[in-house]
């Protein structure tokens, strides 16, 4: 529960992972089940008291070029999400200077508004703070940004680890026996998750009797796919991974760049390949070929910067 107390001072950092889906996006906004793990490069906030303690909040985050003022009324989304987080947990709302790094790209589908609403949230109720008070506090926010999100990316922000997620229903984590290695690669294409979530609306309205299936399709590869990585046995993940990626494209949510990425990935040997996040551009990810080098090296001979990760508990 988020507190009814007032509280007037931050405390000195907050941290939240960023989020990689693995499998099941899209289709656990219509309650299949979805397997998302948390990136630790995610979202380091630190807060530092102006000498002015009427004047506005700053919040200033290099990395994704956000220098803001948050003044009431404010119609940026980043302030009006960062001012309703900071209200929701009954913080100060201004007086204070908050500064963030992060080493993952902003707007790419890798979590970065729900490590900012979560973060936020930890500046006010602390470390110690129950994690499904940040929860909440963070969701109020990412409904200023996405709409009507499943609530995946804040669970994954603020708990970490590999999570089956199902909405509505309480997260289970997914005891690895090893960590995944995955190369994750930012198309560099700009989306957005409100636009590629009303797309799958509208083509579920038009053709309910193919996309439902479709969806059904991507629930069950979640409960293959946990299976799989139960038994570390990643060319069957990979297999899965391939078989969401051309079911994503059904839903229209895959776009030219994260097409190329994929099938690069898998010409280089890749088990497995697709799109993860919302789609539309954003990032694709992709299990390593046993050399990763020449793949690698054709990515960026591309333009496209892969980063190197392992998600584990
Ligand atoms: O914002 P993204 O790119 O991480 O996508 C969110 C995942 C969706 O399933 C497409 C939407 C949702 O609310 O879960």
């Amino acid at each position: 529960m988020i507190p009814i107390k007032t509280i007037d001072r931050l405390h000195p950092t907050a941290e939240a992972f960023g989020k990689v889906i693995l499998l099941g996006e899209h289709s656990v906004v219509y309650g299949h089940p979805a397997i998302a793990a948390g990136l630790p490069q995610g979202l380091r906030l630190t807060a530092e008291p102006l000498p002015d303690s009427a004047a506005p909040i700053e919040l200033e985050i290099p990395a994704w070029g956000i220098d803001l003022a948050l003044r009431p009324g404010e119609v940026h989304p980043v302030a009006m999400s960062a001012l309703a987080v900071l209200s929701a947990c009954k913080g100060p709302r201004s007086g204070w200077r908050v500064r963030g790094e992060s080493s993952l790209p902003a707007r790419a589908g890798l979590g970065s508004s729900a490590a900012l609403t979560v973060a936020l949230a930890r500046l006010v109720l602390g470390p110690d703070a129950p994690v499904d008070a940040v929860i909440e506090a963070s969701m109020v926010g990412e409904r200023i940004f996405h709409g009507q999100p499943s609530g995946l990316d804040s669970a994954v922000a603020a708990r970490g680890g590999v999570l089956r997620f199902v909405r509505g229903e309480p997260t289970q984590e997914i005891a690895l026996t090893a960590p995944i290695p995955l190369l994750i690669f930012p198309s560099g294409v700009a989306r957005s998750t409100a636009v590629e979530v009303g797309k799958v609306r509208a083509r579920r309205e038009r053709l309910p009797s193919i996309i439902d299936p479709v969806l059904g399709a991507l629930g069950a590869a979640v409960e293959s796919g946990i299976d799989a990585i139960l038994r570390n046995d990643l060319e069957c993940l990979g297999e899965i991974m391939n078989v969401s990626h051309e079911l994503l494209s059904a839903l229209d949510v895959s776009a030219p760049a994260l097409d190329h990425i994929v099938e690069r990935a898998r010409a280089h040997g890749a088990p497995g390949a697709k799109l993860t996040g919302a789609g539309g551009g954003g990032c694709a990810i992709a299990l390593p070929p046993a050399d990763p080098a020449p793949l690698l090296a054709a990515s960026r001979a591309a333009g496209i910067h892969p980063l190197q990760v392992e998600v584990w508990r």
